[in-house]
């Protein structure tokens, strides 16, 4: 977990990377994830717009789904950088997947442009979220 502030200062910068490729001809509105796997891997995420607009991907569902997608599931945090005046909020979407893979208890940060974060938690985002009930 990003405890330091080191770790924090370069999560910040990871997830800031990460929106500087973000695909947002429509909203213009960069955001980036940076996902810290237990084993050490960093997985960035930005958000990828459409021109039909429902099928837009956020940041922290590209960084699950690239993490994923490479065979790691197992996660310690994440960063999400918004250009925003007040740390990003992440969307109901998000939370619920990154409920999906991540422990209750797993630091999330949030960051505003100039470095403002709010820390919270994977459960404290989506408390009481769906789980597969079979
Ligand atoms: N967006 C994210 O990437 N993550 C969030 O947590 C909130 C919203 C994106 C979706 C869309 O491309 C743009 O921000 C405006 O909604």
């Amino acid at each position: 977990m990003a405890a330091t502030e080191t770790e924090q200062s370069a999560l910040f910068k990871q997830a800031r990377d990460a929106a500087s490729v973000a695909y947002v001809p429509y909203s213009h509105f960069p955001v980036g994830a940076a996902l810290i796997a237990k084993n050490g891997l960093v997985f960035q995420g930005c958000n990828i717009e459409n021109a039909s607009f429902g099928l837009t991907n956020c940041a922290e569902r590209t960084a699950i789904f690239k993490a994923v997608s490479s065979g790691v599931r197992t996660f310690e945090t994440i960063g999400i950088y918004g250009d925003t005046d007040e740390p990003i909020s992440p969307c109901g979407a998000c939370r619920q997947v990154l409920a999906e893979f991540c422990p209750e208890d797993m630091p999330v940060f949030l960051f505003s442009r100039d470095g403002k974060v709010k820390k919270t938690t994977v459960g404290e985002l989506l408390p009481y979220h769906f789980k597969d009930l079979v």
